[in-house]
């Protein structure tokens, strides 16, 4: 199981989207993935079609984290049932994993949903042992192969929590000035993590996202992030599409969104995901 943190110390920069763009494609790829929603807003399970009930989401299991406990809150989301484009997934399979015949026909989105409940654990002073808290719910889950948790926009309990818990995390940056002054301190927050804690550390990358090509000062920014973050920024970038926003808005997976600019979107984000196995 590899369990990747989408952070930045910033909002608005696209975390959900990362994350449903991932979601997306590993939905198409077939590879059995649970969302774990930290963000109190709880957009990405929105987006999903997943609701948070009372004692039925994140923050309840976190309260009192029990191995493998978010199994019980997470409810499969209604985009595996969108229909599917066969020679598409077939493709999206074979390169994942071209031998594991092991793999389920049926496809697996669970979703552990967020909400205003979990926003109690989002403060500061927690001690080191309430970092676990999230590791130890996620703790035998052999059923996912991938779990992608989308953080707050804080350096908050739940942000740590999220990165304790995790293989690799990636920060998301936009190419403007602010993003990149957020991507510094998620990067810094994270050296400093690393070098604090017993456990393993996780990897790292900057995912760029919003990016248009015909914006000077973006393209200046952009060269700021390779400056600073050289290999670590992942190729490749994500594109401003307004498609973005409204397969979100729909509640649709992206692979299964029509045109042109979804289409560039999707393998954008299967390329992605097929990076962070390698
Ligand atoms: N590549 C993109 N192209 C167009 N709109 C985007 C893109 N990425 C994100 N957005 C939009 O920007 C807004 C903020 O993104 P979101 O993923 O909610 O950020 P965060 O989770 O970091 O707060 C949303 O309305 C989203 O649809
Ligand atoms: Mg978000």
């Amino acid at each position: 199981m590899q369990i990747v943190s989408i952070s930045s110390l910033k909002g608005g920069v696209g975390k959900s989207s990362v994350v449903l763009g991932l979601a997306s494609a590993a939905l198409e790829a077939r590879v059995p993935t649970l969302v774990v929603d930290l963000d109190p807003h709880g957009d990405a399970s929105t987006a999903l079609g997943v609701h948070a009930r009372a004692g039925h989401e994140v923050g309840s299991v976190l309260r009192r984290p029990r191995r493998g406990a978010l199994a019980q809150v997470a409810a499969p989301s209604p985009w595996t049932e969108h229909p599917i484009t066969p020679d598409s997934a077939k493709a999206a399979v074979r390169e994942w994993a071209p031998d594991d015949a092991r793999r389920p026909r049926r496809p697996v989105l669970d979703v552990a949903p967020g909400s205003a409940a979990s926003s109690h654990l989002d403060h500061a002073s927690f001690r080191p042992k309430d970092l676990t808290r999230l590791e130890k719910a996620l703790r035998g889950l052999d059923r996912y192969e991938l779990v992608l948790i989308d953080c707050p926009p804080t350096l908050s309990a739940l942000t740590r929590m999220a990165w304790a818990a995790s293989h690799k995390v990636l920060s998301v940056a936009e190419p403007s000035l602010f993003s990149v002054a957020g991507t510094k301190r998620t990067m810094s927050a994270l050296a400093q993590f690393e070098g604090s804690r017993v456990w393993a550390v996780p990897e790292a990358g900057v995912v760029v996202n919003r990016v248009r090509d015909s914006s000077q000062e973006q393209r200046h920014r952009m060269q700021e992030l390779r400056e600073l973050f050289g290999p670590l920024v992942v190729d490749p970038v994500l594109p401003d599409l307004s498609v973005m926003q409204q397969a979100q808005g729909a509640a649709w997976p992206v692979h299964r969104w029509p045109g042109a600019e979804a289409a560039d979107l999707a393998e954008r984000f299967t390329a992605i995901l097929q990076g962070l196995t390698h």
